[in-house]
């Protein structure tokens, strides 16, 4: 190889529901990518058991439903590859190695890990702990060169960089040697001229498509929030829908003319940053329309536009949830398709850190 194949990966953990941050702030984004390079979208549910282990059920119909997310958002199983982390035994073995290219440090530095131990670090699993190293093998293993995310993953991909970056310094001679490095696209002092991982190009979503919890504009929509009004489902009917617009979190003032007025008003922003992002405009283009009015006005023009947006996909989602053998054929192609990639490249890491191969 001369060059590294661009590539996109990224994925999504099947836990509880997803829900209209998820869509907006990152599935959705991906739809148009499709159409620009090879693209490799995860349901990660080896990350799935990490925090702690979910209702055995619940996680299979979990991946079943975010798979089924994807689709009904437009990811295409003919133009991208669609599985489930678990099945292709590539990722694991390959966050193994990474395990022992990460240091301690790095690790402890992660802010989500923090966030998600608490104050009972000695209590957390090890996989929470190492549940980096093994995102930045989920990319690796495909030698991924862009990855689409949120602003919180931010950190997790300049960990995956920094992997990338001790591998292919710390093997720079053996894959000289073997013949399979590829030149640096980007030369620098604090690399080798040929690396076997790229460096990962993150792609972060803006903190326009970050989307805010409807009881907490300062808060991310989430689905650990115990209040399910803090968020829209991607399987609420239009009622919910409309329910939860209605009971969302404002103020009093009426709504400004221009972004600026945005300020200091978490919820205001909020929901006229979802409205732009339904109808895929912006902030100003919203206000223009709707600067001056109360929000007894503003939300009944919301909840319409999410239940016009929202419903053909909810509608879907359930016809493909119905039946099982349509996802999770597609699963198994997907897998396949994965396998095939991520295989040699195990095979080189093997090579590269000198396993014997006796088989
Ligand atoms: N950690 C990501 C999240 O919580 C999910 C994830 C796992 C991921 N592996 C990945 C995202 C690889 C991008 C690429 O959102």
């Amino acid at each position: 190889m001369t060059e590294f194949q661009p590539r996109v990966f990224s994925g999504v953990q099947p836990t509880g529901n997803l829900h209209l941050g998820n869509y907006l702030g990152a599935v959705s984004r991906w739809v148009p990518l499709q159409d620009q390079m090879p693209t490799i979208f995860c349901v990660v549910d080896s990350h799935a058991i990490t925090a702690s282990f979910p209702n055995p059920q619940e996680l299979t119909d979990a991946t079943r439903e975010v798979t089924a997310a994807y689709m009904a958002a437009g990811i295409d199983p003919k133009k991208s590859i669609i599985f489930n982390q678990s099945q292709v035994r590539e990722h694991t073995e390959l966050a193994w190695i990474f395990n022992c290219v990460a240091r301690m440090g790095w690790l402890n530095r992660m802010t989500q890990f923090k966030e998600k131990a608490g104050k009972n670090k000695e209590n957390a699993s090890v996989g929470l702990f190492a549940y980096p190293n093994l995102m930045a093998a989920d990319i690796l293993a495909y030698r991924a060169t862009h990855v689409p995310v949120g602003d919180d993953q931010k950190q997790h991909l300049e960990l995956t960089r920094d992997i990338a970056a001790k591998f292919n310094n710390d093997f720079a001679e053996r894959i000289t040697e073997l013949g399979i490095g590829v030149p640096n696209p980007t030369p620098s002092p604090e690399l080798p001229e040929n690396l076997y991982f790229p460096l990962t190009e993150p792609m972060i979503a803006g903190p326009a498509t970050r989307i805010m919890s409807l009881r907490d504009g300062t808060k991310k929509m989430s689905k650990s929030d115990p209040s399910d009004l803090s968020r829209i489902n991607l399987k609420d009917d239009a009622d919910a829908i409309a329910k939860k617009i209605r009971k969302a979190k404002t103020d009093p003032d009426a709504l400004p003319s221009e972004v600026d007025g945005l300020k200091d008003r978490p919820e205001a922003d909020n929901l006229v940053g979802i409205y732009a992002a339904l109808a895929g405009s912006t902030k100003e283009a919203v206000l223009k329309d709707f600067g001056g009015q109360q929000f007894s006005a503003f939300k009944p023009a919301l909840s319409d536009l999410a239940v016009e947006k929202l419903s053909p996909m909810t509608n879907e989602m359930r016809r493909l949830t119905e039946d099982t053998s349509e996802i999770d054929a597609v699963l198994k192609d997907g897998a396949e398709q994965a396998s095939a990639i991520a295989e040699p490249v195990l095979k080189d890491v093997r090579k590269i850190v000198g396993f014997l191969d006796v088989r």
